[in-house]
């Protein structure tokens, strides 16, 4: 039963087009994904778009459609893609290279579509990813003619695959880590700050920049400060542009807000966690970089403090030794090992440990992930929310929040969020699992 009016959403007609910033395992393994979908070559698993339902109304009632059939969302077939690389390798080499997907069953096949995906010449300055060397980048005296060419290259990428709408999404390699400076604080200093080649402005920052100066929405997939700064956040509020980010949630992370919300629910001390990876693709040998693998770092160190808040559970939190290390093994690829080493502690102070070693895909579980937020992104921006989407914490590592917020990490509340969202949006009764009526029913 539906208990208002809803927002106005303006259809998803026509095409969106996809604008990815960087095209290597994580863009390839998704577009290679959405094309195989589309010819019926296999499933969009991992996506909550494609594969997830959402429950309306009372359980009695028993309405639970598809998310796709519930909120009206770009169709796949609705895609079009492109991409910006350093790195001059077509989609199709750039995925034989990241060697994620299989040759002969998921990359052949379509080979023409993806050598069709060429890298358009990148803002990229090896001082903010050191282990990189490309070719095919720009040139420009200053990161404002740079940011005026990527402008131009949204219009162009427009107008030549006939997009009705657009979103760009940042999974490119990680930065050196930057803080919050002066040249961040408002629009007229970042633009001062591009024109003077400060260092505080990285290229992610003028990829972000472009995208919400052609009203396109823009999500970010690493965990760089990019589109985290008041500039860009006051800039898309003003210009009514969706924006998010941090850093795709996929393996290691997304565990750790599975398991840290059930110790605390249980109030299980934790005595600490230890965390390593081994991983051998490009990803990893950026990271290998101490100032890019801090940036992450970062990303990663935040999830427990703010779940387990030691402030207020001091004898069961307050002292947690938290360490997270990534190894470049190459042997590996893609497919990551990520060790987890948990002790806690029980009735009197007792303790246990849990051990999670987890065999995964880095590229598996982030594309679908690319896919929700295009989807999604489109839709905020259909519905008109602009700013920061807390709503999609749900895909972050490390999301943004609104000024003087902590951020949600708990990835079931994150989902709630998103549900509750998408019920606000179309005008359907918020689920709070009270469920007290069905016990008084007088
Ligand atoms: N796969 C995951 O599970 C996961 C999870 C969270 C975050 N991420 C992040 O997503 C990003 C992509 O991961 P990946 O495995 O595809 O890495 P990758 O190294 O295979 O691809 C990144 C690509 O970005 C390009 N690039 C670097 N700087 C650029 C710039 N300024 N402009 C345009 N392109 C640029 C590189 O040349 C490279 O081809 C990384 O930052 C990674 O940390 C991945």
């Amino acid at each position: 039963m539906a208990q208002q009016s809803g927002r106005d959403i303006a259809p998803a007609t026509g095409k969106l087009g996809v604008m990815l910033v960087g095209l290597g395992a994580v863009s390839t393994t998704f577009i290679a994904g959405v094309e195989n979908v589309r010819r019926g070559t296999g499933l969009p698993i991992g996506s909550l778009s494609q594969m997830g339902t959402i429950r309306l109304g009372k359980r009695t009632e028993k309405r639970s459609p598809k998310i796709k059939e519930f909120v009206s969302l770009a169709e796949l077939h609705d895609l079009v893609f492109t991409a910006w690389d350093p790195i001059p390798d077509d989609a199709y080499a750039a995925a034989v290279k990241a060697g994620v997907l299989d040759r002969h069953e998921h990359l052949d096949p379509i080979k023409d579509f993806l050598q069709g995906i060429k890298p358009l010449p990148a803002a990229f300055d090896q001082h903010y990813v050191k282990r990189l060397h490309g070719t095919n980048v720009k040139t420009g005296k200053t990161k404002r003619d740079l940011a005026e060419q990527l402008r131009q290259d949204v219009r162009d990428f427009k107008r030549r695959s006939g997009a009705d709408r657009l979103v760009m999404i940042w999974a490119a390699s990680t930065e050196v880590f930057l803080t919050t400076g002066p040249a961040h604080q408002s629009l007229a200093a970042f633009e001062r700050a591009m024109e003077q080649n400060d260092q505080a402005i990285a290229p992610s920052m003028l990829y972000a920049y472009a995208a919400l100066m052609e009203s396109v929405p823009f999500a970010n997939g690493a965990p760089n400060l990019t589109v985290d700064i008041p500039a860009l956040q006051r800039l898309a509020e003003e210009r009514k542009l969706p924006i998010g980010g941090k850093d795709f949630k996929t393996g290691q992370t997304m565990m750790k807000t599975v398991l840290a919300p059930a110790f605390k629910a249980r109030m299980l001390g934790l005595a600490g966690w230890y965390s390593t990876n081994i991983l051998g693709n490009r990803d990893g040998e950026v990271l290998d970089d101490p100032e890019s693998f801090k940036t992450k770092e970062e990303s990663k160190l935040g999830v427990l403090e703010y779940i387990l808040q030691p402030d207020q559970y001091p004898e069961l939190y307050g002292n947690v030794f938290h360490k997270v290390r990534i190894n470049y093994y190459p042997p590996r690829g893609d497919n990551k090992e990520g060790w987890d080493n948990i002790d806690i502690f029980g009735w009197l102070g007792y303790p246990m440990q849990i051990k999670v070693d987890f065999l995964c895909r880095d590229s598996i579980l982030a594309a679908p992930i690319v896919l929700d937020l295009a989807l999604f992104f489109d839709l905020a921006q259909r519905a008109r929310l602009s700013g920061i989407q807390e709503w999609l914490s749900f895909y972050f590592k490390s999301p943004q929040t609104a000024p003087g917020l902590y951020p949600e990490h708990d990835l079931f509340i994150q989902q709630t969020k998103l549900k509750n969202t998408l019920r606000w949006l179309m005008g359907e009764e918020q689920i709070t699992h009270l469920g007290i009526e069905y016990y008084e029913k007088a």
